[in-house]
């Protein structure tokens, strides 16, 4: 273990006629762990847990989730709390510092992120080079990579003020790429950032501007936005963050980092579920229909799966979730569009579900993204830009625990093990007499 942590029991294995005792520490909150990392070199055995269900992968100190009770915080704090009374910038400092800024911290971070949001103007070269169809994530994950080709006067991850730089950097100009990724693929020009808006309003006008039209910032939408945005930014050692940390162990640079977690988060059993929610409920279409999806989301012998339900960590009503479902309701009464097709669908849904004998014995329930497709299209984003809306506010929480990874001084590079079940050594044998 890396802290000043001291073992407070221990764990004993027998293997064969062998009995190795493993130290045994506890977190603040949440289960005890037994460190395993001196086993292989005291028992001559690995240890075997794929998907990570039951392994810590490091010592962390940011997010904190109890699956059973439902709660997340972030750095102690309840996220319900933070999406009602604070704010993006708020936020992301308290992630990234530990402790909530006082007034001359925030209005200092507020400038830092605001004065580096506006990207090099030939880098809008490298858009050029995608197809107009493009995913907007598949852009995302090249023009964020392509971020340590620019600035490589912070890409020395051994230079402490460089990774300030870079952490500026990234969370200010995650929006502007994300709206110039949807810019290219309507064939609208790039609306530059704004440093009179904050950091959502200014994302929601270089996303919904046009150069022909003002564009008025409707504040019910934007603080649901920036709600959304919080609700999204950190959540342990998920699968993105969790593959940043693992590239960042080999002294990768941070925007190189981020970009693979951008790739991992694409996937639709992580980042990519909200907009596999929303368009299984456009496909139930009617809630006469919602029996039939029910029927076969149990049946094993069909893949089908409710998009939106079930977590591996949530095993009770994910927080997040609670929280979404409150803001699409707002962002639809604030558009007076409640009686919105999908939405019923949704809410029948739910109900259905969470009174299913199925569904309750697997402790299934409604996760983040049930409610952020309905929400987010009401918003007026295409669909292809949900999981870009993601990674946006992830940067914060992948940054976050980047850093933390990074001053660890016990950090060293991941490098999983593994069980090998493929052939022996053999002989090669020329291609002629095989
Ligand atoms: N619909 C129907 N059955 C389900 C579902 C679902 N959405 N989710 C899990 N199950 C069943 C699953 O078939 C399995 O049944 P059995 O024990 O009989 O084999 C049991 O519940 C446990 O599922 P699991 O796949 O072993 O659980 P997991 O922890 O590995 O998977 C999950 C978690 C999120 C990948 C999965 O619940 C799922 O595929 N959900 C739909 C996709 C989704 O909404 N993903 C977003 C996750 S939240 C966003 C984030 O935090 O990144």
């Amino acid at each position: 273990m890396t802290s000043k942590m001291k073992p407070n029991g221990s764990a004993k294995i027998s293997i064969k006629d062998k009995t190795i005792e493993l130290p045994v520490y506890s977190g603040t909150v949440g289960p005890d762990v037994v460190d395993i990392s001196k086993f292989y070199k005291e028992s001559d055995h690995f240890t075997l847990d794929p998907g990570f269900t039951s392994t810590a992968s490091c010592e962390s100190q940011i997010t904190f989730i109890d699956g059973d009770k439902g709660t997340l915080l972030y750095r102690g704090y309840p996220i319900d709390e933070l999406a009602e009374n604070s704010n993006f910038i708020e936020v992301a400092y308290l992630l990234l510092q530990g402790e909530l800024p006082n007034e001359e911290e925030y209005q200092q971070f507020n400038h830092n992120i605001t004065y580096h949001t506006m990207v090099h103007e030939q880098f809008k070269t490298f858009f050029n080079g995608f197809r107009r169809d493009a995913h907007p994530m598949a852009i995302m994950c090249g023009a964020v990579g392509a971020l340590s080709a620019f600035y490589h006067d912070s890409t020395d991850v051994t230079d402490q003020r460089q990774r300030v730089v870079a952490t500026h950097r990234m969370i200010a100009k995650m929006p502007t790429i994300a709206a110039m990724a949807h810019k290219y693929t309507v064939g609208q020009p790039y609306i530059h950032p704004r440093n009179d808006l904050d950091y959502t309003e200014n994302f929601m006008q270089m996303m919904f501007a046009v150069p022909a039209e003002k564009y008025e910032i409707n504040p019910v939408l934007a603080k649901a936005l920036d709600k959304i945005f919080i609700l999204h930014m950190d959540h342990e050692q998920n699968a993105s963050t969790s593959t940043v940390r693992l590239a960042g162990s080999s002294g990768a640079n941070p925007f190189a980092c981020i970009a693979a977690g951008i790739a991992c988060l694409w996937g639709p059993a992580h980042g990519g579920a909200n907009e596999a929610a929303l368009r299984m409920l456009e496909e139930i279409g009617d809630v006469s229909n919602i029996p039939e999806y029910i029927k076969r989301a149990k049946d094993k012998s069909d893949p089908f799966r409710l998009m939106g339900f079930g977590h591996r960590v949530y095993k009770n009503y994910d927080p997040r979730a609670k929280v979404m479902r409150e803001a699409c309701h707002e962002v639809l009464d604030a558009l007076d569009i409640r009686q919105e097709p999908t939405l019923k669908v949704a809410m029948e849904l739910e109900r259905i579900a969470l009174e299913d004998e199925y569904f309750v014995e697997k402790r299934l329930c409604p996760n983040i993204d049930f409610y952020s497709g309905i929400t987010l299209r009401a918003l007026g984003f295409p669909t292809e830009m949900f999981t870009a809306l993601f990674a946006l506010a992830r940067t914060v929480g992948w940054i976050a625990q980047w850093k933390e990874m990074y001053e660890d001084p016990a950090q060293k590079i991941g490098r999983p093990r593994q069980i090998y079940t493929g052939a022996a050594e053999r002989r090669f044998i020329p291609r002629a007499k095989r």
